[in-house]
């Protein structure tokens, strides 16, 4: 039975449908959900919906070090293999900057630092099962967002101007309720933008046979109606007045879903590429800054040398 290791999938969004699809593919889906009430709600729904695979949830916050550490250890004692690891949790908020109690930037702890994290303390057990199946696969829910992601942070990126990124301003509107708009989205499009590079990074830092066997796949599926938008006000009356512009949760899973179990050759074009941008399930390009190695490799270590200083305040 495939292992699926699925951040987010409570509530109605992206991840809970993509867990529904994989689950009816046979899978064994394990979520990590922040909220036990919600998390037991999903898995309930989910048995309901489909009668193969199986479901469970482990409890972990994606905003803190320590939490995330947890779940890895939860995910140890219930698994030795991982064979697809999906990193779809994520959020988007509205107005001026939030911050963790680590003193991170919210989007940037959500949706870079905390799976970073993940992704290294589960990497052994995809790496297992990667060694016995001869492939395992990690699958970035990412977003064409990273497009405006804007690079900052000079030519070394290290840990504290990560750590600080608050301090490095959003684009310079000069109108103050304009900045004070746009800056959720700035640093939302900021986190994917270094969640990107560093998922690449990550396939780049793999040798040898284990380099072959692993494929990284990041998907755009596409403006998807979800719960993200819900503390965007300004949002509501777009969604409501242009409804075709998005897609639902459901199609927006089909994309992930083919992500992480297609070998279809629009997921996955050539034996030789080990990571791929889709946007649904057309292969695109990234920005130009993702496409720079040296940038991609000074995020993904800087962003690794912020995970252990946090883990040892
Ligand atoms: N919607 C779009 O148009 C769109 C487009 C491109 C990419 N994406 C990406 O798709 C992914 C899923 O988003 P969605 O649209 O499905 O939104 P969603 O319905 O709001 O789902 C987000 C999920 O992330 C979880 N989450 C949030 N913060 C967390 C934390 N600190 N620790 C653990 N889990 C956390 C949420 O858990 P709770 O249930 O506890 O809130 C929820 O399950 C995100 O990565 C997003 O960036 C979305």
């Amino acid at each position: 039975m495939r292992v699926v290791v699925l951040s987010g999938g409570s509530g109605t969004g992206i991840g809970f449908e993509t867990a529904v699809s994989l689950c009816s593919s046979g899978a064994r889906v394990i979520l990590v959900c922040r909220n036990a009430t919600r998390a037991q709600a999903a898995v309930a729904q989910i048995q309901q919906r489909t009668r193969y695979g199986s479901i469970e949830y482990v409890l972990g916050d994606l905003e803190s070090v320590e939490s995330v550490h947890h779940v890895a250890r939860a995910i140890r004692e219930r698994t030795q293999r991982v064979n697809v690891l999906v990193h779809n949790a994520g959020i988007l908020y509205f107005g001026a900057d939030e911050l963790c109690a680590n003193g991170v930037e919210r989007a940037l702890a959500v949706n870079h630092i905390g799976p970073l994290l993940l992704n290294k303390l589960v990497a052994p057990l995809l790496l297992r099962s990667a060694r016995e199946n001869g492939a395992a696969r990690i699958v970035h829910v990412s977003s064409s967002a990273h497009h405006k992601g804007a690079w900052r942070l000079g030519a070394h990126c290290n840990p504290q101007q990560i750590r600080n990124m608050t301090q490095t301003p959003t684009p310079k509107y000069k109108n103050p309720i304009k900045r004070w708009l746009f800056n959720g989205y700035w640093r939302y499009a900021d986190s994917k933008l270094f969640q990107l590079m560093s998922a690449i990074a990550f396939q780049e830092s793999l040798s040898g046979k284990d380099a072959e066997r692993i494929r990284t796949v990041c998907v755009h599926p596409g403006l998807v109606r979800s719960e993200i938008f819900d503390k965007i006000a300004l949002m509501q009356p777009v969604l409501h007045l242009f409804p075709w512009l998005y897609i639902s949760p459901r199609q927006a899973a089909e994309y992930v879903s083919a992500a992480c179990i297609s070998d279809d050759t629009s997921v996955l074009p050539s034996s030789q590429m080990r990571w791929t941008y889709l946007v649904r399930d057309k292969v695109s390009q990234v920005a130009a800054c993702v496409r720079d190695p040296v940038r991609r490799q000074a995020v993904y270590h800087g962003s690794l040398q912020l995970v252990e200083h946090l883990g040892t305040k």
